[in-house]
């Protein structure tokens, strides 16, 4: 059976099985709003064909996510928009597949710069692109508007609209205890490694090396094409809460019928994240805690979707937000993306209150001159010092204890700090976050 809301916009994304999302970014979702740009130098038919190429030769690389070369979007339009069809046509009859160059046909060649400038939000004219065709890109494209993806709206051609875009309320909900967390119900996915040792797999036993042969597409889920997603879905009572990095969309979903029951479309629409910050989720109580690619940090209410607060995590750019996890009734956060040598830049972790998002602690994982750990930099200037990213969720050893019970007596984190300040590069930081 495959799930598709009437208003979703292409059926092509991305299967969800079990608890692992696999979706690929896809190519279709950016045409720009036709402002006065004259007729492009090609023919409906010929992007058409275009298609087929692209996706037959090209979109294996340049749909892959991530950090590959976007074709459509402001990305590529920044880059182009100055130079002429005949260039890009030469560009890619001669350098392009990166793999076989040379290797596509004229008539290949220019059905794909079709293909590209009509994605790029080009209109279709009366006459054929040929090899010799040579249009300022500027004069068939729209320029840019104000902002930055403003004038940008799906191929689909349906608004993005944002906010509580699907209400509903799932029906049996039970708050997450810092108990469940430590002992996480076999059934349940709560947190990105599903336990607090990161196993990265589940307990349960019915599937086994001897049955999994049989297992049976039970329903499909459409993510939003774009981008890369990286998302590790969480389960809980039966609901599986996905959403999309792309323009931050999320979903709870009843995991056994495939059925939506809540969507809150948080945007905004990001396009060419380096890193799809979106990886990791988290459930405490009644909340979702999202980490939205604009660095905003949401708690949503996990029965309805509705925010029940949300600040930004860090102001320095986009994609920014690390992994999150709870750790003793604490929102721990870390930041990503922090190679950019600055000295507003500095990597952190910080612990915040599930309640009301309130700073309890900050961390900055890069220790400067004069602060513990900040000689193992040796002379370094403080502001070449950079990276230490907290990009994912943290993992603990959680020791049983003799009468039963068990606590997470000092997670990986905080055993990595204290021994950061006697040694930043003897502790082993590479294996947390
Ligand atoms: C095997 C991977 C691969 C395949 C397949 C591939 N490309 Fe590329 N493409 C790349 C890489 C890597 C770059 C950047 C490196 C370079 O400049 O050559 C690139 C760059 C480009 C650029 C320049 C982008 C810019 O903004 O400057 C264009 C245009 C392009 N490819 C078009 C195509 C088309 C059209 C196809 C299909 C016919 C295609 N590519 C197939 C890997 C690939």
């Amino acid at each position: 059976m495959i799930k598709n809301r009437k208003t979703s916009m292409r059926a092509i994304a991305a299967a969800l099985t079990l608890a692992a999302a696999g979706a690929a970014g896809l190519w279709t979702w950016a045409a720009v709003a036709q402002t006065g740009a004259a007729l492009g130098p090609f023919t409906d038919a010929q992007a058409q064909a275009g298609k087929s190429v692209y996706d037959g030769k090209c979109a294996v690389c340049h749909d892959a996510g991530g950090e590959t070369i976007k074709l459509v979007g402001p990305g590529f339009t920044d880059r182009w928009r100055s130079r002429g069809t005949k260039d890009l046509y030469t560009r890619i009859k001669t350098t392009m597949p990166f793999s076989n160059p040379g290797s596509l046909s004229d008539a290949e060649t220019t059905q794909v710069v079709a293909y590209i400038l009509k994605s790029n939000g080009a209109k279709a004219g009366p006459a054929d692109f040929t090899p010799a065709t040579a249009v300022a890109i500027n004069t068939v494209i729209p320029a840019r508007q104000s902002g930055l993806y403003a004038g940008y709206t799906s191929l689909s051609g349906a608004p993005q609209p944002t906010g509580l875009t699907f209400p509903g309320t799932v029906e049996k909900y039970t708050p997450v205890t810092e108990e469940m967390l430590l002992h996480a119900p076999a059934q349940d996915w709560l947190m990105h490694y599903q336990n607090y040792a990161g196993w990265s797999h589940s307990p349960l036993k019915q599937i086994n090396t001897q049955n999994v042969q049989n297992l049976q597409l039970r329903w499909v889920w459409s993510l939003d094409d774009g981008e890369r997603q990286q998302i590790t879905p969480l389960v809980h009572d039966g609901v599986m809460f996905v959403s999309t990095a792309v323009n931050n969309k999320v979903q709870a979903l009843n995991a056994a019928t495939g059925d939506l029951i809540w969507e809150n479309s948080l945007g905004p629409r990001l396009e060419n994240q380096v890193n799809a910050t979106a990886r990791t989720m988290v459930l405490y109580g009644n909340q979702l805690f999202y980490p939205a690619s604009d660095a905003t940090l949401y708690a949503l209410d996990a029965r309805t979707g509705k925010i029940n607060w949300k600040f930004k995590h860090t102001d320095f750019g986009n994609d920014k937000i690390g992994g999150l996890m709870i750790a003793d009734g604490k929102l721990i956060v870390g930041r990503g993306v922090c190679d950019e040598a600055s000295l507003e830049d500095r990597c952190f972790i910080a612990a915040y209150d599930p309640k009301d998002g309130h700073q309890i602690w900050k961390f900055s994982t890069v220790a400067y001159s004069g602060e513990p750990g900040g000689d193992s930099w040796s002379s370094m200037s403080n502001g070449q010092r950079a990276g230490a990213d907290a990009w994912i969720a943290g993992t603990t050893s959680i020791p049983a204890s003799s009468n039963g019970t068990t606590r997470p007596r000092r997670t990986k984190a905080w055993t990595w700090m204290k021994s950061m300040r006697k040694s930043w590069w003897t502790a082993d930081r590479r294996s947390f976050f």
